[in-house]
Protein backbone atom coordinates (compact mmCIF):
# COMPACT_ATOMS: atom_id res chain seq x y z
CA UNK A 1 0.00 0.00 0.00
CA UNK A 2 3.04 2.47 -0.14
CA UNK A 3 2.72 2.73 -3.84
CA UNK A 4 6.16 2.33 -4.86
CA UNK A 5 7.20 4.88 -1.88
CA UNK A 6 9.98 3.35 0.30
CA UNK A 7 7.63 4.92 3.54
CA UNK A 8 4.64 5.68 4.68
CA UNK A 9 5.74 9.09 5.47
CA UNK A 10 7.34 10.39 1.92
CA UNK A 11 3.68 8.64 0.51
CA UNK A 12 2.23 10.88 3.03
CA UNK A 13 4.10 13.89 2.15
CA UNK A 14 3.76 13.40 -1.54
CA UNK A 15 -0.43 13.56 -1.00
CA UNK A 16 -0.87 16.66 0.87
CA UNK A 17 -1.11 18.96 -1.97
CA UNK A 18 -4.41 16.33 -2.68
CA UNK A 19 -4.90 16.37 1.22
CA UNK A 20 -5.34 20.45 1.78
CA UNK A 21 -7.33 20.46 -2.00
CA UNK A 22 -9.87 17.93 -0.47
CA UNK A 23 -10.37 19.95 2.77
CA UNK A 24 -10.47 23.29 1.03
CA UNK A 25 -12.16 23.03 -1.93
CA UNK A 26 -15.52 21.49 -1.18
CA UNK A 27 -15.53 24.83 1.31
CA UNK A 28 -15.56 27.10 -1.23
CA UNK A 29 -18.71 27.86 -3.26
CA UNK A 30 -18.94 31.16 -5.52
CA UNK A 31 -15.58 32.66 -4.35
CA UNK A 32 -17.45 32.18 -0.41
CA UNK A 33 -16.16 30.06 2.36
CA UNK A 34 -19.26 27.87 3.24
CA UNK A 35 -18.32 25.63 5.87
CA UNK A 36 -21.67 23.55 5.94
CA UNK A 37 -21.36 21.30 8.37
CA UNK A 38 -20.81 23.90 11.48
CA UNK A 39 -23.58 24.13 12.95
CA UNK A 40 -23.58 27.52 14.03
CA UNK A 41 -25.50 30.45 13.11
CA UNK A 42 -24.20 34.17 12.66
CA UNK A 43 -25.97 35.07 15.89
CA UNK A 44 -23.74 31.97 18.17
CA UNK A 45 -20.36 33.06 16.00
CA UNK A 46 -21.57 36.65 17.23
CA UNK A 47 -21.21 35.65 20.65
CA UNK A 48 -18.03 33.85 20.72
CA UNK A 49 -16.21 35.56 23.44
CA UNK A 50 -13.60 33.44 24.16
CA UNK A 51 -11.75 30.03 22.45
CA UNK A 52 -9.85 27.52 23.51
CA UNK A 53 -8.06 25.18 21.41
CA UNK A 54 -7.06 21.92 22.74
CA UNK A 55 -5.19 19.66 21.56
CA UNK A 56 -1.58 17.39 21.84
CA UNK A 57 1.81 16.65 19.79
CA UNK A 58 1.45 18.40 16.61
CA UNK A 59 -2.51 19.25 16.51
CA UNK A 60 -1.35 21.14 19.03
CA UNK A 61 1.02 23.28 17.20
CA UNK A 62 -1.21 23.80 14.81
CA UNK A 63 -3.56 25.49 17.55
CA UNK A 64 -0.76 27.60 17.94
CA UNK A 65 -0.95 28.98 14.34
CA UNK A 66 -4.75 28.95 14.97
CA UNK A 67 -4.25 31.22 17.73
CA UNK A 68 -2.24 33.46 15.44
CA UNK A 69 -4.67 33.63 12.77
CA UNK A 70 -8.34 33.81 14.38
CA UNK A 71 -7.03 36.47 16.84
CA UNK A 72 -5.32 38.24 13.93
CA UNK A 73 -8.12 38.15 11.72
CA UNK A 74 -11.45 38.28 13.88
CA UNK A 75 -9.98 39.13 16.98
CA UNK A 76 -11.30 36.91 19.03
CA UNK A 77 -9.35 35.70 21.98
CA UNK A 78 -7.39 32.71 21.75
CA UNK A 79 -5.48 30.51 24.45
CA UNK A 80 -4.49 27.49 23.11
CA UNK A 81 -3.70 24.22 25.48
CA UNK A 82 -2.18 21.26 25.69
CA UNK A 83 -4.96 18.92 26.08
CA UNK A 84 -3.36 16.92 29.25
CA UNK A 85 -2.66 20.38 31.16
CA UNK A 86 -6.32 21.74 30.20
CA UNK A 87 -7.75 18.74 31.19
CA UNK A 88 -6.31 18.66 34.85
CA UNK A 89 -6.41 22.70 35.75
CA UNK A 90 -9.76 23.67 36.12
CA UNK A 91 -10.06 25.93 32.94
CA UNK A 92 -11.87 29.17 33.18
CA UNK A 93 -15.13 28.34 31.06
CA UNK A 94 -17.79 30.75 31.55
CA UNK A 95 -20.49 31.66 28.84
CA UNK A 96 -19.64 32.72 25.06
CA UNK A 97 -16.00 30.42 25.49
CA UNK A 98 -16.28 27.99 22.41
CA UNK A 99 -13.55 24.87 22.77
CA UNK A 100 -12.34 23.65 19.77
CA UNK A 101 -10.12 20.76 19.84
CA UNK A 102 -8.01 18.90 17.04
CA UNK A 103 -7.21 15.46 16.36
CA UNK A 104 -5.94 13.45 13.62
CA UNK A 105 -7.13 10.29 15.11
CA UNK A 106 -10.17 11.49 17.20
CA UNK A 107 -8.93 8.87 19.47
CA UNK A 108 -6.22 10.92 21.73
CA UNK A 109 -7.62 10.02 25.24
CA UNK A 110 -6.31 13.04 26.67
CA UNK A 111 -8.07 15.16 24.14
CA UNK A 112 -11.40 13.47 24.41
CA UNK A 113 -11.08 13.89 28.23
CA UNK A 114 -10.71 17.42 27.49
CA UNK A 115 -14.02 17.63 25.10
CA UNK A 116 -15.56 15.71 27.88
CA UNK A 117 -14.74 18.25 30.33
CA UNK A 118 -16.06 21.26 28.53
CA UNK A 119 -18.99 19.38 27.53
CA UNK A 120 -19.62 18.72 30.90
CA UNK A 121 -19.25 22.33 31.70
CA UNK A 122 -22.23 23.20 28.92
CA UNK A 123 -19.80 24.75 26.99
CA UNK A 124 -19.94 24.48 23.27
CA UNK A 125 -17.21 22.18 21.46
CA UNK A 126 -15.95 22.21 17.70
CA UNK A 127 -13.72 19.15 16.42
CA UNK A 128 -11.20 18.93 13.85
CA UNK A 129 -11.20 15.74 12.93
CA UNK A 130 -9.29 13.11 10.18
CA UNK A 131 -11.17 9.84 11.39
CA UNK A 132 -14.68 9.87 10.28
CA UNK A 133 -16.99 9.01 13.58
CA UNK A 134 -13.94 8.26 15.57
CA UNK A 135 -15.00 8.98 19.74
CA UNK A 136 -14.62 13.02 19.61
CA UNK A 137 -16.23 13.13 15.96
CA UNK A 138 -19.20 11.63 17.86
CA UNK A 139 -18.97 13.46 20.96
CA UNK A 140 -18.08 17.07 20.12
CA UNK A 141 -21.20 19.43 19.11
CA UNK A 142 -19.94 20.35 15.53
CA UNK A 143 -17.47 18.68 13.54
CA UNK A 144 -15.03 20.15 11.06
CA UNK A 145 -13.88 16.92 9.21
CA UNK A 146 -10.51 17.62 7.73
CA UNK A 147 -10.13 15.47 4.64
CA UNK A 148 -6.30 13.92 4.30
CA UNK A 149 -7.28 10.35 4.12
CA UNK A 150 -5.69 7.72 6.07
CA UNK A 151 -2.38 8.49 7.67
CA UNK A 152 -0.06 5.35 8.42
CA UNK A 153 3.68 6.83 9.67
CA UNK A 154 3.37 7.70 13.12
CA UNK A 155 5.05 11.77 12.30
CA UNK A 156 2.14 13.36 10.79
CA UNK A 157 2.38 15.28 7.92
CA UNK A 158 -0.66 15.83 5.71
CA UNK A 159 -2.94 15.78 8.40
CA UNK A 160 -0.95 18.32 9.98
CA UNK A 161 -1.66 20.62 6.77
CA UNK A 162 -5.41 19.98 6.56
CA UNK A 163 -5.46 21.05 10.27
CA UNK A 164 -3.90 24.19 9.33
CA UNK A 165 -6.75 24.71 6.33
CA UNK A 166 -9.24 23.63 8.71
CA UNK A 167 -8.24 26.72 10.76
CA UNK A 168 -7.80 29.09 8.04
CA UNK A 169 -11.06 28.42 6.80
CA UNK A 170 -12.69 28.68 10.71
CA UNK A 171 -10.71 32.45 11.29
CA UNK A 172 -12.14 33.66 7.62
CA UNK A 173 -15.36 32.83 7.95
CA UNK A 174 -15.34 34.17 12.02
CA UNK A 175 -13.92 37.41 10.89
CA UNK A 176 -16.82 37.55 8.13
CA UNK A 177 -19.72 37.14 10.56
CA UNK A 178 -18.21 39.32 12.97
CA UNK A 179 -17.62 42.54 10.35
CA UNK A 180 -13.93 42.28 10.89
CA UNK A 181 -12.57 41.82 7.07
CA UNK A 182 -13.74 42.98 4.10
CA UNK A 183 -14.98 41.19 1.08
CA UNK A 184 -12.03 41.84 -0.93
CA UNK A 185 -9.91 40.90 2.12
CA UNK A 186 -12.03 37.56 1.93
CA UNK A 187 -12.01 36.99 -1.49
CA UNK A 188 -7.59 37.78 -1.82
CA UNK A 189 -7.27 34.71 0.93
CA UNK A 190 -9.58 32.80 -0.98
CA UNK A 191 -7.09 33.57 -4.23
CA UNK A 192 -4.29 32.58 -1.90
CA UNK A 193 -5.38 29.68 -0.60
CA UNK A 194 -6.70 28.18 -3.80
CA UNK A 195 -2.74 28.35 -4.59
CA UNK A 196 -1.27 26.38 -1.63
CA UNK A 197 -1.73 23.08 -3.15
CA UNK A 198 0.30 24.25 -6.31
CA UNK A 199 2.71 26.15 -4.24
CA UNK A 200 3.14 22.87 -2.01
CA UNK A 201 3.61 20.35 -5.06
CA UNK A 202 6.55 22.96 -6.17
CA UNK A 203 7.96 22.45 -2.69
CA UNK A 204 7.73 18.90 -2.52
CA UNK A 205 9.93 18.80 -6.04
CA UNK A 206 13.17 20.05 -4.42
CA UNK A 207 13.38 16.75 -2.25
CA UNK A 208 16.91 15.98 -3.56
CA UNK A 209 18.35 18.99 -2.71
CA UNK A 210 17.01 19.02 0.78
CA UNK A 211 18.30 15.27 1.13
CA UNK A 212 21.82 16.44 0.26
CA UNK A 213 21.52 19.16 3.06
CA UNK A 214 20.45 16.72 5.49
CA UNK A 215 23.15 14.50 4.69
CA UNK A 216 25.36 16.85 5.68
CA UNK A 217 23.70 16.92 9.15
CA UNK A 218 23.40 13.19 10.17
CA UNK A 219 25.57 13.37 13.15
CA UNK A 220 24.16 16.51 14.62
CA UNK A 221 23.84 16.31 18.27
CA UNK A 222 21.13 19.65 18.78
CA UNK A 223 19.37 21.32 16.83
CA UNK A 224 17.52 24.78 17.29
CA UNK A 225 14.71 25.89 15.46
CA UNK A 226 13.52 29.99 15.73
CA UNK A 227 11.03 32.38 14.77
CA UNK A 228 8.73 34.32 15.99
CA UNK A 229 4.91 35.13 15.83
CA UNK A 230 4.22 32.12 12.67
CA UNK A 231 7.38 31.40 12.22
CA UNK A 232 7.76 29.94 16.29
CA UNK A 233 4.88 27.62 15.52
CA UNK A 234 6.51 26.45 12.49
CA UNK A 235 9.53 26.07 14.27
CA UNK A 236 7.75 24.00 16.72
CA UNK A 237 6.73 21.33 14.39
CA UNK A 238 9.70 21.47 12.53
CA UNK A 239 11.27 20.81 15.55
CA UNK A 240 9.11 18.19 16.57
CA UNK A 241 9.34 16.61 12.79
CA UNK A 242 12.92 16.13 13.32
CA UNK A 243 13.20 14.91 16.96
CA UNK A 244 10.76 12.52 16.88
CA UNK A 245 12.26 10.27 13.65
CA UNK A 246 15.93 11.19 13.97
CA UNK A 247 16.25 11.10 17.90
CA UNK A 248 18.22 14.04 17.56
CA UNK A 249 17.88 16.72 20.00
CA UNK A 250 16.14 19.28 18.74
CA UNK A 251 14.68 22.25 20.45
CA UNK A 252 12.00 25.58 19.09
CA UNK A 253 12.46 29.01 20.49
CA UNK A 254 10.33 31.81 19.72
CA UNK A 255 13.48 33.69 18.58
CA UNK A 256 13.73 36.90 20.92
CA UNK A 257 13.91 34.46 23.94
CA UNK A 258 17.48 33.20 22.65
CA UNK A 259 19.47 35.83 24.77
CA UNK A 260 17.05 34.94 28.01
CA UNK A 261 19.27 31.64 27.94
CA UNK A 262 19.74 29.36 24.97
CA UNK A 263 22.20 31.19 23.27
CA UNK A 264 24.71 30.12 25.63
CA UNK A 265 24.17 26.83 23.58
CA UNK A 266 25.44 27.94 20.54
CA UNK A 267 28.61 27.03 19.50
CA UNK A 268 30.78 26.04 16.35
CA UNK A 269 29.00 24.52 13.77
CA UNK A 270 25.69 23.70 15.74
CA UNK A 271 22.66 23.94 13.44
CA UNK A 272 20.07 26.90 13.53
CA UNK A 273 17.10 26.71 11.43
CA UNK A 274 15.70 29.68 11.21
CA UNK A 275 12.20 30.51 10.40
CA UNK A 276 11.27 33.84 8.62
CA UNK A 277 8.24 33.95 6.48
CA UNK A 278 6.20 36.50 8.54
CA UNK A 279 6.90 40.48 6.79
CA UNK A 280 6.55 42.35 9.67
CA UNK A 281 8.83 40.01 11.85
CA UNK A 282 11.65 39.58 9.21
CA UNK A 283 14.49 41.95 10.28
CA UNK A 284 14.08 40.78 13.84
CA UNK A 285 15.20 37.41 13.17
CA UNK A 286 17.73 38.45 10.84
CA UNK A 287 18.83 40.24 13.53
CA UNK A 288 19.17 36.89 15.55
CA UNK A 289 20.75 34.88 12.43
CA UNK A 290 23.53 37.17 12.56
CA UNK A 291 23.95 36.96 16.63
CA UNK A 292 23.90 32.99 15.94
CA UNK A 293 26.30 33.21 13.13
CA UNK A 294 29.18 35.08 14.75
CA UNK A 295 28.58 32.49 17.20
CA UNK A 296 29.57 29.85 15.14
CA UNK A 297 26.33 28.65 14.04
CA UNK A 298 25.15 27.41 10.19
CA UNK A 299 22.57 28.40 9.77
CA UNK A 300 19.25 27.20 7.16
CA UNK A 301 16.92 29.63 7.05
CA UNK A 302 13.53 29.27 5.19
CA UNK A 303 11.96 32.31 4.10
CA UNK A 304 9.75 33.89 1.24
CA UNK A 305 11.00 33.90 -2.25
CA UNK A 306 12.26 37.77 -2.73
CA UNK A 307 13.88 38.01 0.73
CA UNK A 308 17.44 37.60 -0.61
CA UNK A 309 19.52 39.65 2.13
CA UNK A 310 18.76 36.24 4.17
CA UNK A 311 21.91 34.94 1.54
CA UNK A 312 23.94 37.06 3.24
CA UNK A 313 24.20 35.49 6.73
CA UNK A 314 22.55 32.53 6.14
CA UNK A 315 24.62 29.16 5.02
CA UNK A 316 21.55 27.71 2.88
CA UNK A 317 18.11 29.07 2.09
CA UNK A 318 15.30 27.68 1.36
CA UNK A 319 12.56 30.56 -0.63
CA UNK A 320 8.59 29.51 -0.41
CA UNK A 321 6.69 31.15 -2.42
CA UNK A 322 5.24 34.01 -1.97
CA UNK A 323 1.39 33.92 0.43
CA UNK A 324 -0.42 35.40 2.68
CA UNK A 325 1.76 35.52 5.57
CA UNK A 326 -0.74 34.01 7.79
CA UNK A 327 -0.85 31.01 5.67
CA UNK A 328 2.79 30.47 5.57
CA UNK A 329 2.87 27.42 7.75
CA UNK A 330 1.22 25.81 5.11
CA UNK A 331 4.53 26.10 2.60
CA UNK A 332 7.25 26.61 5.24
CA UNK A 333 6.68 23.24 6.88
CA UNK A 334 6.89 21.24 3.71
CA UNK A 335 10.75 21.95 3.35
CA UNK A 336 11.34 21.14 7.37
CA UNK A 337 9.04 17.88 7.04
CA UNK A 338 11.49 16.68 4.31
CA UNK A 339 14.28 17.44 6.33
CA UNK A 340 13.23 15.74 9.74
CA UNK A 341 12.60 12.64 7.04
CA UNK A 342 15.62 12.74 5.09
CA UNK A 343 17.65 13.03 8.67
CA UNK A 344 15.71 9.55 9.63
CA UNK A 345 16.58 7.77 6.86
CA UNK A 346 20.03 8.91 6.20
CA UNK A 347 20.78 7.91 9.87
CA UNK A 348 19.75 4.00 8.90
CA UNK A 349 16.05 4.83 10.85
CA UNK A 350 12.71 3.41 9.83
CA UNK A 351 10.65 7.37 9.83
CA UNK A 352 6.94 5.19 9.75
CA UNK A 353 8.10 4.03 13.35
CA UNK A 354 9.87 5.47 15.51
CA UNK A 355 10.64 3.71 18.77
CA UNK A 356 8.57 4.33 22.03
CA UNK A 357 6.25 5.96 19.85
CA UNK A 358 2.36 4.78 18.83
CA UNK A 359 -0.12 6.15 16.19
CA UNK A 360 -2.78 7.48 18.30
CA UNK A 361 -2.14 7.70 22.04
CA UNK A 362 -5.02 6.06 24.15
CA UNK A 363 -3.53 5.64 27.18
CA UNK A 364 -2.82 8.92 29.86
O1 LIG B 1 -4.34 11.87 16.66
P1 LIG B 1 -3.92 13.19 17.24
O2 LIG B 1 -3.90 14.28 16.24
O3 LIG B 1 -4.79 13.58 18.43
O4 LIG B 1 -2.47 12.96 17.77
C1 LIG B 1 -1.79 13.97 18.47
C2 LIG B 1 -0.32 13.66 18.60
O5 LIG B 1 -0.15 12.42 19.26
C3 LIG B 1 0.40 13.63 17.26
O6 LIG B 1 0.25 14.83 16.56
C4 LIG B 1 1.90 13.34 17.47
O7 LIG B 1 2.52 14.42 18.10
C5 LIG B 1 2.57 13.02 16.13
N1 LIG B 1 3.44 11.87 16.27
C6 LIG B 1 3.43 14.11 15.59
O8 LIG B 1 4.00 13.78 14.37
Amino acid sequence: EKEGYPHFMLKEMNEEPKAVSDTLSPRIKDGKIVIDELNMTDEQIRAVKKIFIVACGSAYHTGVTGKYVMEGLARIPVEVDLASEFRYRNPILEEGTLVIVISQSGETADSLAALREAKSRGIATLGIINVVGSSIAREADNVMYTWAGPEIAVATTKAYSTQLIALYLLSIHFAEVRGKISADQTAGMIEDLKQLPEQISMLLSHQTSIQKFANRYLAAEHVFFIGRGIDYAISLEGSLKLKEISYIHSEAYAAGELKHGTISLIEDGRLVVAVMTQPQLFKKTLSNVVEVKSRGAFVMAVTTVGNTEVEKVADYVIYIPETNPYFANSLAIIPLQLFGYYVSIGRGLDPDKPRNLAKSVTVE
